[in-house]
């Protein structure tokens, strides 16, 4: 039987609170499918790693996590001590760039047992995906200062749009939507304001759409396709979108099913050249961190994700992955709640009780 290395990495906040809960359930979760996981833990968080060493993780890191199957990460940030695109471009976007996690898969679903804050939705009516292009984009690190400390200080910020970056992408989505019952692909675009990269984008999307003729699909612009999250959630299936545009969708979805406390997602090299990422949406909450409060769903539903994408296809996994979620979803159904799902019971006893539901 293979074993899998996984790197897991908890983060800051409450990273660190939701990781042990992850672990508890993917424990779980082997034993009960007979998958053999084998883990490392990295302390490379802002505090951690960077207090002792100026730096969020050590120079060879690359090399070293190359050599795992995948990384289980909780957040990073803690933006009172460490300005936040000093840790995040230190850590987490650096894996998903340097492993080329060309994918950011966020699957939005209205779960089992979780009131809608949407009046008149249905537990069918929230479930699609927002397929996030994860390596380029809005987040690019071309530009520059110039006259810094002058009137004329100027700041430019370049977003890269490569062909083979927004095809890859296109391909994955709609890949995806063929292989849904629905078969329905919405992007997300701005060619009325952002005048060349989006219409860049609009015209590879119609260019990809000719080959998945059984797919239909359609196009918004990101400020309407943003209130039509809220109104009208049951029109879509995949929605795929560019790096920002899909970063406040996937925020957006999971809050109008519920909370971001469940949403998971992960970083997805799908040649499986490199480790593939699995990670809760939400970051290291800063507000509520320490009080052992978080809500650990997201981080478990991200760890059913990667045992499926460890399993490759393998039933085995996939039941894994299936016996999961129906436990997250008994367990939001029945309780015990953490307060953002307006329960009381904390981070341990949400976790425990999902591992023991498995
Ligand atoms: P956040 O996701 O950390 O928190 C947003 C709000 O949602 C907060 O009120 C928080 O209490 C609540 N929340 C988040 N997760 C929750 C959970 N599991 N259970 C209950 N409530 C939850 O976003 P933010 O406040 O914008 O960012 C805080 C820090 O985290 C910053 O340093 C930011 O850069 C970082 N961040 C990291 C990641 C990551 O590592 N993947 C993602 C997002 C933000
Ligand atoms: C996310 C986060 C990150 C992002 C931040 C922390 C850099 O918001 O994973 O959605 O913008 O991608
Ligand atoms: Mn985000």
């Amino acid at each position: 039987m293979k074993t899998h290395k996984i790197a897991v990495i908890p983060g800051d906040g409450i990273g660190k609170e939701v990781m042990p809960e992850g672990l508890r359930v993917l424990e779980a979760a082997a034993r009960r499918f007979g998958i053999e996981l084998d883990c490392t833990h990295f302390d490379w968080a802002c505090a951690g790693y960077y207090l002792r060493h100026g730096q969020m993780m050590p120079s060879d890191w690359f090399e070293t996590l190359k050599a795992y199957d995948a990384i289980y990460f909780g957040a990073v940030g803690w933006p009172d001590v460490v300005p936040d695109h000093i840790s995040l471009w230190g850590s987490l976007l650096k894996f998903r760039r340097d492993f080329d996690q060309y994918v950011n898969l966020r699957p939005v679903r209205l779960m089992r047992g979780v009131p809608c804050p949407l009046a008149g939705k249905k537990q069918d009516d929230i479930d699609f995906y927002v397929v996030r292009e994860n390596t380029e984009g809005e987040y690019s690190n071309v530009g520059g200062k110039m006259f810094e400390g002058t009137e004329r200080e100027l700041v430019l910020q370049e977003s890269v749009f490569t062909r083979r970056g927004v095809d890859r992408i296109l391909k994955f989505a709609f890949d995806l939507a063929q292989s849904r019952p629905k078969r329905h692909l919405t992007a997300a675009t701005k060619s009325n304001g952002i005048a060349i990269s989006m219409p860049y984008w609009d015209e590879r999307l119609a260019l990809m759409a000719r080959q998945y003729l059984e797919v239909t699909w359609d196009k918004y612009h990101i400020d309407i396709l943003a209130a039509r999250f809220v109104l009208s959630p049951e029109r879509f299936d995949v929605v795929v979108a560019s790096n920002l545009f899909g970063d406040i969708l996937s925020d957006l979805g999971p809050a109008c099913a519920g909370t971001i406390g469940i949403a998971p997602s992960a970083n997805l090299n799908p040649d499986r050249i490199f480790p593939s990422m699995f990670e809760p949406v939400h970051g290291s909450a800063p507000d509520i961190a320490g009080r052992n409060i978080a809500n650990p769903t997201a981080m478990i539903w991200s760890g059913a994700m990667m045992l499926d994408f460890l399993g490759n296809g393998a039933s085995r996994y996939r039941a894994a992955h299936d016996a999961i979620i129906n436990a997250i979803e008994t367990i939001l159904s029945e309780g015990p709640r953490t307060p953002d799902m307006g329960g009381n019971a904390d981070t341990s006893q949400v976790g425990t009780a999902i591992a023991a539901a498995l």
